[in-house]
């Protein structure tokens, strides 16, 4: 039996990360090697050239399970009938700028967006936010959507959530598959809070089989933190495949549910678990099964921890509070 195509629409489609994001979406690898999909791309207006020319490649390469893509300059018609929406399309940070600089220029982008979700929508639209400062950008775009669950809006931690993976692999010399229950809590953003006290390496307590406090105050926190800056400087533009990579396990994880015995890190509308003020969108151990996601519950928090979840929850609040202020939510 022919599957009917699931519409995904990619906004900032003809960007680094829509590049490197667009072919492995066609290619199943969002959804599942047996589910078609259409594209819904969306620019602003200088930018659809580029767009059209990145849908040439994507035809090119013949993928099977591409149905269709169609180019859009405007919202309203982009998220009409989207099932995923992965909101990429804003202003990356250069040299020197902290994500929350990023707050005016890029704020703006996401009130329209959420109205035209709202308007036009599936009924079982997902909402990834990429753009930065992503978890505040959820927050505005989620805020213009009352017709749509608040719970369908997410934001993007699964990139660090994949560079504590990494870096804690490497301290310990095992394989990233044999570590399990890493969190990411809290904004995304140098204040996060990469914790390993709850996870786990081959089925024992991650913390103690490392047993290295410096390391983990003055090396793995901040590398984690500050990785995105580090990319930067590096490469001169911000991380752009390990991203489109990171909103890739982040969709197919939400719709494909979680494995036995592990959670991942996502950035979700807070009920006030773990003391964070409801409302924020924040980063939380999370499990997905059924196209849904829950907040991992009755974890015991170190005062270690609590103190640096409760830094990067205030961040998230004093977002909040400057968004209002300029009359975005
Ligand atoms: P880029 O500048 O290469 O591409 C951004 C694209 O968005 C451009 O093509 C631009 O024309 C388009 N765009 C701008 N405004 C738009 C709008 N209103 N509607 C549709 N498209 C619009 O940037 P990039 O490297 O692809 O990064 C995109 C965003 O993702 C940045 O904000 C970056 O900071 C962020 N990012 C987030 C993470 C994360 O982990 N959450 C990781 C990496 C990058
Ligand atoms: C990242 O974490 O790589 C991105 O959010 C880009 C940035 O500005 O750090």
């Amino acid at each position: 039996m022919t599957r009917t195509p699931v519409n995904v629409t990619v906004t900032g489609a003809a960007g680094q990360i829509g590049y490197a994001l667009l072919f492995r979406i066609a290619s199943g690898q969002l959804l599942g090697a047996d589910v078609p999909v259409r594209l819904r791309l969306l620019e602003i207006p200088q930018a659809v050239k580029a767009a059209e020319g990145t849908a040439m490649e994507l035809e090119d390469a013949a993928f099977p399970l591409l149905s269709g893509i169609d180019i859009f300059d405007d919202a309203a018609r982009a998220f009409d009938g989207a099932n995923v929406a992965l909101l990429v399309g804003a202003r990356p940070r250069t040299k020197g700028m902290e994500r929350g600089d990023l707050l005016e220029a890029n704020g703006g982008i996401f009130k329209p967006q959420g109205e035209a979700i709202n308007a036009g929508a599936a009924d079982d639209i997902k909402v990834l936010v990429v753009g930065n400062p992503a978890n505040t950008n959820a927050l505005i775009a989620q805020q213009h959507a009352p017709d749509v669950p608040a719970a369908r809006f997410t934001a993007m931690t699964r990139l660090d959530h994949n560079r504590a993976l990494a870096q804690l692999s490497k301290k310990a010399g095992v394989s990233v598959s044999e570590i399990r229950k890493l969190t990411i809590w809290g904004n995304h953003s140098a204040t996060q809070y990469p914790d390993i006290f709850r996870a786990e390496i081959a089925g024992k307590s991650a913390a103690e089989t490392v047993n290295d406090q410096a390391w983990l105050e003055d090396d793995f926190i901040p590398t984690v933190a500050k990785r995105g800056a580090a990319i930067i400087e590096a490469r001169g533009a911000s991380s752009a495949a390990s991203a489109a990579s990171a909103a890739i396990d982040h969709v197919h994880t939400w719709v494909n549910g979680t494995a036995e015995g592990d959670w991942t890190s996502m950035a979700v509308v807070s009920d006030g678990s773990y003391g964070v003020p409801e409302g924020l969108i924040s980063s939380f151990p999370v499990t997905t099964s059924g196209g849904e996601w829950s907040i991992v519950q009755g974890l015991e928090i170190d005062d270690f921890s609590r103190a640096r979840i409760d830094a990067s929850v205030g961040e998230l609040a004093e977002e909040r509070d400057a968004v209002r202020k300029l009359g975005l939510i």
